[in-house]
Parts: structure tokens; sequence; C-alpha cells
């Protein structure tokens, strides 16, 4: 594999998850094959499990990882061709990525959306500047589309659990105060249309997704009626993406509580953290035995190792 910018960059998902779960039981296993090699993990926005499980990962296998929080302590970089940079940007991303590409093998990079430039955002516009100018393997650690090595995390935390039937998994929009990227709730859908369930997305009318990512998923806008007889129900806030990254509902209504849960079918809750308890999710499902988050965040490691590996291999 070159890059990992997108879930869809795996030959196959179902193998991928077998192959994390493997080697989730001996991480040590290939800790030669990322020796002599370094990579860099760039940060333009904060982190706690990306940067912690993917530097653990790199580590696990021999890889020597560099961190920098980019966002606070690199310089503005500027991203248009031909301008006169006589603002704020102090560098352009045309040097930058080259100059990275000097000091590593792999660059992996967290630049989330910006939420008022809908165009700019589409384009990914750091993910593909770096990977046009670095000429080395770009990973994405959450861009502002896409975050596919939650997606991946979360498809292996499901099969761990794996139900005898087709399962049905809910992604449910919860309320949130604050205006929050679709890049989870993005990768979350193209994950599980790679797989074979019966998945519903469930939000109050106005958060419709990008309907060239939804593509003909099911959307239910009662969310009782979507959390009946599931057996995943995956939580998290997003944005307006028609009117784009606005807040146009915070309904209380939509946070995520036991009642709900109790038409499940005795369903696992997830989230891909932070989450924000009473208003995300009430203390009493994230605290119950069917809440799965921190494994997910365990998993994280795991699909960041199996990604990198892949790189490593083809490098
Ligand atoms: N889920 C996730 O990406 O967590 P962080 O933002 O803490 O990295």
């Amino acid at each position: 594999m070159k890059h990992y910018l997108n879930i869809n960059n795996l030959d196959n998902l179902q193998n991928t998850v077998q192959e994390a779960i493997e080697l989730k039981k001996d991480e040590l296993k290939f800790s030669e094959l990322g020796k002599g090699k370094t990579i860099c993990l760039l940060f333009f926005n904060n982190s706690l499990r990306t940067r912690l499980s993917t530097q653990k990962a790199a580590q696990n296998l021999g890889l020597n990882p560099i961190v920098m929080n980019f966002g606070s302590e690199g310089w503005q970089l500027e991203y248009e061709d031909g301008i006169v940079m006589n603002k704020d940007k102090a560098e352009h991303v045309k040097e930058a990525a080259k100059v990275i590409a000097q000091y590593c093998d792999i660059v992996a990079i967290r630049a989330f959306a910006s939420l008022t430039d809908k165009e700019k955002d589409l384009a990914e516009v750091v993910l593909n500047n770096f990977k046009k100018y670095a000429g080395i393997p770009v990973v994405n650690m959450e861009s502002a589309v896409g975050h596919p090595l939650q997606a991946l995390a979360d498809a292996i935390s499901m099969e761990e659990i794996k139900v005898p039937h087709k399962p049905k998994v809910v992604l449910s929009w919860a309320p949130h105060p604050r205006a929050l990227p679709h890049a989870v709730a993005n990768s979350f859908v193209e994950m599980m249309q790679l797989q074979d369930a019966d998945f519903v997305i469930t939000h109050p009318k106005g958060y419709e997704l990008n309907p060239e990512v939804t593509k003909d998923a099911t959307i239910e806008y009662d969310q009782k009626k979507a959390f009946e007889s599931a057996d995943f129900v995956y939580v998290k806030n997003w944005s307006s993406f028609n009117d784009y990254g606005k807040v146009v509902c915070t309904d209380e209504k939509w946070m995520i509580d036991a009642d709900k849960m109790s038409v499940t079918n005795n369903g696992k809750f997830m989230h891909c953290l932070p989450v924000r308890r009473n208003v995300v999710v009430a203390d009493e499902v994230i605290d119950s035995e069917n809440s799965i988050v921190i494994e997910q965040a365990n998993n994280r490691t795991y699909a960041a190792q199996i990604v990198l590996k892949k790189i490593l291999e083809d490098i």
C-alpha cells in the first residue's frame, strides 16, 4: 500500500481486520520491519488517542517516530500556487513537504476541516498537497473529510464482538455545543459500505451528511425507531453539511440514554472519543457493560500498526 488516505485504500477490509486481530496477539512480531526507518507525525490539531496509538504502533514495528505539533509549533503554511506571501503565512507547502520528506520515510498528518470553506475542505488541501510534494507515503490521522484509522479500529472492535447473524448497525447523531467536522461519521459510513450489515443512519433533519459519501444508505429521522434491534449503536456529533459547519439544532432529546438503548438487541455503545458525558451520552450508557469505547481506543494501535506494516512492506 502506498498511502492510507481513505478506508478504500485497503485492498480488502475484512482481511485487514483479521490481520490486525492476529497482530494484536503478538504486537512485537514485526518489530524489525521498520528498523532504520522514520515516521513523522504532524499534528495541525489536538489529539490524545491518535497521537499515542500511532506512535505506539510505529514503535511496535521498529519505526522511529518524530512527533511535531505543527499547528502550534510550525510555520503557518501557504497552499495556494503563485501567491504573493506578504501576509501571515511564512512557508509554502512545496518547501515544507519536500524538507519533511528528507527526514522521514512516512509522513502521517492530522489536519481537521476548517468548517468555513467547504470547497477547500472537500479538496483535502493539506493532505493532497503533502501527497503531491512529499513523494513519500502519507497516512491520514484525521483530515478534513475522513478519519480512516478510526474507522478501521471500529471495524476491528465490531469483528471482535461478532454477532451470530447479519448485524444491525446504527450511526446516530447526538447533540454537542460546538460545531464538529464530518470526518469520523464519513469514514464510519464508508467502512460500513464495505460490510455485510443492516446499516441505518439517524439524525435530525438538516444534518444530512455529504450525499456523495452516504450514497444509498438508509436514513431514519426517528432515532428510537432506528435503534430497534440494533446490535451496535455508533454515536457521533457532526455539524450541518448543507448549511456548512453550522449547528442547526442542539436538541437534547437526541442524547443517548438507557431508555433508547433498551430497544436495541442488547446493543453495544460505540464512540470514537473524546466524548462529552451527559451531553452526547448519559453516564448510565457509557459506564454500562455494553459500552466498548475503551476497547475501540485500544484498537487504534492495531489499526495504525496494520496500516504502517502494509506501507513498510511496499517501500
Ligand atoms: N478518536 C480520536 O481520534 O481521538 P483523538 O482526537 O484524541 O486523537
